[in-house]
């Protein structure tokens, strides 16, 4: 498989191995190398002089490009995405105007959103900021699955399910290999 036959997962969590990652491999089982920990990269906020140019942020958009498919994966830190995700949305300005040729080829790219919290449901306001710069910078935006998760209470089966449910079929949304090899799974 290439990366152009696979989604990208972005994990923007504080912890590598918590809800969010757990999350994420419940969606798209077998991917590991398409899950990049964001947390783990030198990753700066945007700057006006865009200070942080030589970060390990163009270095991520470089290698995540050629997947179709984004997948934001964030826990709800105070009723919003955590700081990670969002300093990444944020440094999307540099593709915007240093780097407007990495910026182009965003148009047409898929993005989708798993997010975790303790509350029964995301907050209504949740995917409004991201489905809003999808559109601006002519990204499909697919839409989110949410998943509560209570510490120490193990992920259960049907949550498990409804989440692959999810990776599936926003894969689907995006695939237009053929059905044998539709499937992003490693095992498959
Ligand atoms: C700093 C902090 C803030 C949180 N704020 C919320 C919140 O506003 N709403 C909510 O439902 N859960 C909130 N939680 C709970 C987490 O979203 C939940 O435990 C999540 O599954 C953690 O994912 P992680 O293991 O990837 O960090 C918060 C947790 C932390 C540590």
């Amino acid at each position: 498989m290439t990366t152009a036959d696979r989604p990208l997962v972005l994990l923007a969590s504080s912890r590598a191995d918590g809800h969010t990652a757990e999350l994420a491999w419940a969606a798209f089982p077998g991917l590991a190398d398409c899950i990049v920990d964001v947390a783990a990269l030198r990753i700066g906020y945007f700057a006006y002089d865009d200070a942080n140019a030589g970060d390990d942020f163009l270095g991520l958009i470089e290698r995540s490009l050629d997947h179709p498919l984004w997948v934001l994966a964030t826990p709800l830190y105070w009723y919003t995405m955590s700081a990670q995700a969002k300093t990444f949305i944020d440094r999307l300005s540099d593709l915007l105007d240093a780097r407007k040729d990495l910026g182009r080829r965003l148009r047409g790219k898929a993005l989708g959103v798993l997010c975790t919290g303790s509350d029964p449901a995301q907050p209504s306001h949740f995917e409004e900021p991201i489905f809003l710069t999808a559109a601006y910078l002519g990204m499909r935006y697919l839409g989110c699955h949410y998943v509560q998760r209570l510490e120490g209470v193990p992920m259960s089966a049907a949550a498990r399910a409804a989440s692959r449910d999810f990776g599936i079929r926003l894969w689907a949304q995006v695939s237009r290999a053929p059905a044998s090899r539709g499937q992003p799974d490693a095992s498959a």
